[in-house]
């Protein structure tokens, strides 16, 4: 399989490395994973015959571009990692858009152009008889839009329930097990890497948030916008009702929700105190969780996928495997 990374930050240069720390389980599979172009935003690299992957990084040309990918039409499948714009989608939206129309298969990592117009982007995915995969905008190695996908099938997603930002999970964790305060904990994230580059999107549960949106629309075929949503964040929690909330025997956890009463479909992200009996109160550190109700599958819970840029390009990797094993995620 030949392929082009769009997009050269901490995702697409963890993704490269995977190629090559997980070749003997990529070679299982049968498959040959080609790497012609690595982009950024300053230029490329392109060799049609395969990148040596190990020197790129002083090889960036500034004349190749994703132009020079639409025009040769030398790869079969576009890995999109450009950072999330949530007002425009740009440049991932143009990209995903033009790679689909060209007949090549797209997996993105990019929340932008799934918030902003996944159902467009899947016609022209199914129009050109290729895949949209998007296992990676709603929580990297957590399986939830894929586990919704798939092993829902045929159900009716009732509510979806998230604890969907690992920096805001680490955070509660930091200050409940480590009794520090609030900017501490954050700036611990921050240096483990889990934190998006502005933290804003994920403190002020806009992180959440946009995932959230995703599974909606996805999974409960719905046509919502970010502007549909209450959105709270963590930034105003203070050491004192951590200490309050675990002489409760509860946990705060940052929560995504969305129910559906007779059609009426309402999401909000807010910070809740769980109980042990509750199916997220276990979702430690940097996991995540997600549960589905659903009609007549039931209820599922599906806890881990820890964040983070290398399990983040793993659900890349993911992805790209189960294209290959003929798997069809656009519908
Ligand atoms: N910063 C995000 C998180 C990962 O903490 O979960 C990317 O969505």
């Amino acid at each position: 399989m030949k392929i082009a990374v769009v997009g050269y930050g901490g995702v697409g240069a963890a993704f490269i490395k995977l190629l090559k720390d997980q070749k003997e389980y990529i070679n299982k599979e049968g498959i040959k994973i080609q790497v012609n172009y690595i982009l950024n935003s300053r230029g490329g690299v392109y060799n049609p015959h395969g990148i040596d992957c190990e020197d790129v990084v002083n090889s960036f040309e500034k004349d190749i571009t994703f132009n020079t990918i639409i025009k040769n039409k030398d790869v079969d499948l576009v890995v999109e990692v450009t950072p999330t714009n949530k007002e425009t989608g740009q440049p991932g939206m143009t990209h995903i858009a033009k790679a689909l129309e060209n007949g090549m298969h797209v997996v993105t990592a990019n929340k932008g152009p799934i918030l902003l117009n996944y159902k467009g982007l899947n016609e022209l995915a199914v129009k050109n008889n290729v895949e949209l995969c998007i296992g990676c905008t709603t929580g990297g190695a957590l399986p939830s839009i894929n586990g919704g996908i798939m092993d829902l099938a045929g159900s009716n997603i009732l509510s979806i329930e998230g604890v969907l930002n690992g920096t805001t999970n680490f955070i509660l964790n930091e200050m409940e097990a480590n009794g520090v305060d609030y900017s501490q904990a954050l700036k611990k994230a921050q240096e483990l890497g889990i934190a998006e580059t502005n933290p804003t999107l994920d403190v002020e549960g806009w992180d959440t948030a946009s995932k959230l949106l995703i599974l909606t629309n996805v999974l409960m075929n719905q046509e919502k916008t970010l502007k549909d949503m209450n959105v709270e964040g963590i930034t105003k929690i203070t050491p004192e009702e951590i200490k309050d909330c675990i002489g409760e025997n509860k946990k705060y956890k940052l929560v995504g929700k969305t129910t559906n009463e007779n059609g009426n479909v309402k999401m909000s992200v807010k910070l809740e105190k769980l109980s042990k009996d509750h199916p997220l109160y276990n979702v430690d550190g940097k996991n995540k969780g997600v549960r589905y109700t659903s009609d007549p599958l039931g209820d599922l819970t599906i806890i881990g996928g820890a964040s983070g840029v290398t399990p983040a390009a793993a659900s890349i990797l993911r992805d790209l495997i189960n294209i290959h094993r003929g798997y069809k995620f656009s519908r």
